[in-house]
């Protein structure tokens, strides 16, 4: 098994310094994740593509893009041509998955698919073989700081036998509530890449702050 990847999520950085922000967590995180809102698809707004594409000159460490947002058919494709390593979009925005996986391969990017809290998992498991991240929310997306539910680990044991059985190369990502007291059981129901916002940026050290999490799922 891979080792696990750990994503600091900047929407719980302070966005007047967004550099200093993934300058705090190099050499400490795999990637660093982005949360990309529209206040359609979710009630929130954040940042986007011209943010994106100016963040990316300021460091070389992966960016994990995660588009909440409604048609992107139309957008995502931009966040891979600006550099983004994996681009993840919702389940529930998009009507041909596979489509929109392969233009962004086609891109340069690796893929990914997002399953919100209320999506089951079931009808995308024959998907997996052409995405390259499973995103599944361990909250309902749309803003930071919200408490882990843990019932979504029902989803991420279904995705991970999946993954195992097909011998597949997917990352297992979770997102939402994770921290220190939440990352070993979703390490134990399969996933391999965690992302946390409130977990890295609201500590006092975020560098530090990985480093704890990461001991926690490698044992
Ligand atoms: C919420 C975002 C998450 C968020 C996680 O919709 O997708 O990435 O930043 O924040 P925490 O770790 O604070 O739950
Ligand atoms: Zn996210």
């Amino acid at each position: 098994t891979p080792s696990p990847i750990i994503a600091p999520s900047i929407l719980a950085a302070d966005f007047a310094r967004l550099a200093d922000a993934v300058h705090a967590i190099e050499g400490a995180a795999d990637w660093v994740h982005v949360d990309v809102m529209d206040n359609h698809f979710v009630p929130n707004l954040t940042i986007g593509l011209p943010v994106v594409q100016s963040l990316r000159k300021a460091t070389s460490i992966p960016f994990d893009v995660h588009l909440m947002i409604t048609d992107p058919e139309r957008w995502a494709p931009g966040y891979a041509e600006a550099g983004a390593h994996n681009v993840t979009f919702h389940a529930e925005a998009t009507d041909d998955p596979v489509a929109l996986a392969k233009t962004l391969r086609a891109a340069g990017a690796k893929a990914g698919l997002a399953i919100d809290r209320d999506t089951a998992v079931e009808p995308y498991l024959d998907l997996l073989p052409h995405v390259d991240t499973l995103l599944i929310m361990t909250i309902k997306a749309g803003f930071g700081g919200q408490k882990f539910l843990p019932e979504m680990l029902d989803k991420v044991r279904e995705v991970r036998r999946r993954i195992d059985a097909d011998s597949l190369e997917v990352r297992l990502e979770v997102d939402g509530g994770i921290a220190a007291d939440t990352i070993e059981r979703a390490a134990e129901a399969g996933a391999d890449a965690f992302v946390a916002g409130t977990a890295v940026y609201g500590a006092h050290d975020p560098a530090e702050a990985i480093g704890k999490l990461r001991a926690l799922v490698e044992g």
